[in-house]
């Protein structure tokens, strides 16, 4: 038996596999995860155009030299605005493109397991293949540990309490859009921080949720930074970066 097998695994060949490697560190793999990415045929993920790629640098440890591997550079990330006609079109031509690649791999019966930073379903451009791929192909979704999940835990913030409801809000919202969403929940995570980091500590200051905010760049990874918000004066955040408020819900 082999140890996929023994994971619950089936036949490989002509499945994508989508799988969450994890916020950062390695250790944070699931076994499920990890002997994935040692046993598909293909190693494929995307990356921001020049750079390897998080998701790639995080399963390095586990990649044999001569592993094939497919990298799809974005042609665009956040220098054009996500809402524009611009970034629309490229975008949808280049996930057009790349879902025809992985369906070629999976049509010739090869196994392709495509990374995906945190967890494949939860805001990855893994579900953009998921959609186009999962109703001609097997597709399997390995779970994994999320970003925010990472993050609280290094920043040793327990986030919810008792009845504390959560929000998880991008902010890319608009100002006042942050700050009302911040105004009706008990405990808040704010993703894609990055060069809306300006934004985000004026709208959770506008809520009064500044004391409380931790700033978490990188979280997991080499070069991590946990300080309060209220210390964080950067004009723009890492695109790894996130800002947690956590509840004050039922202590007992
Ligand atoms: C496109 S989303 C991907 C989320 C991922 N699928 C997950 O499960 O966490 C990218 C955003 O996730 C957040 N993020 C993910 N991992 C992170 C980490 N290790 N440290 C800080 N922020 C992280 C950042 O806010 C980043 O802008």
């Amino acid at each position: 038996m082999s140890s996929l097998d023994s994971l619950g695994g089936s036949a490989l060949g002509g499945t994508l596999y989508g799988i969450g490697v994890g916020p950062g560190d390695a250790r944070y793999l699931t076994l499920r995860a990890a002997a994935l990415v040692k046993a598909v045929d293909v190693v494929a993920y995307f990356a921001k155009r020049g750079r390897r790629g998080n998701a790639r640098r995080i399963v390095e440890s586990l990649m044999a030299p001569g592993r094939a591997e497919l990298c799809f550079e974005y042609p665009v990330t956040d220098e054009v605005p996500a809402d524009s006609a611009d970034y629309r079109d490229q975008i949808g031509a280049f996930y057009r493109e790349t879902s025809d690649a992985l369906a070629r791999l999976l049509r010739e019966g090869k196994s392709v397991g495509l990374l995906a930073e945190g967890d494949p379903f939860f805001y990855g451009s893994f579900m953009h293949m998921w959609c186009r791929l999962e109703s001609d192909f097997p597709v399997e979704v390995v779970p994994g540990v999320t970003g925010m999940s990472g993050c609280w835990t290094r920043a040793n913030l327990p986030i919810t309490w008792g009845d504390d409801t959560l929000a998880v809000l991008p902010g890319t919202l608009d100002e006042q859009q942050l700050v009302d969403r911040l105004r009706r929940t008990d405990a808040a995570v704010i993703m894609k921080v990055g060069r809306n980091l300006g934004k985000v500590r004026r709208a959770v200051e506008a809520a009064g949720l500044l004391p409380r905010a931790v700033y978490v760049e990188r979280g997991t990874m080499e070069n991590e930074r946990v300080l309060p918000l209220a210390d964080c004066h950067d004009a723009t955040g890492a695109y790894f970066a996130m800002v947690l408020i956590p509840g004050q819900g039922r202590r007992i």
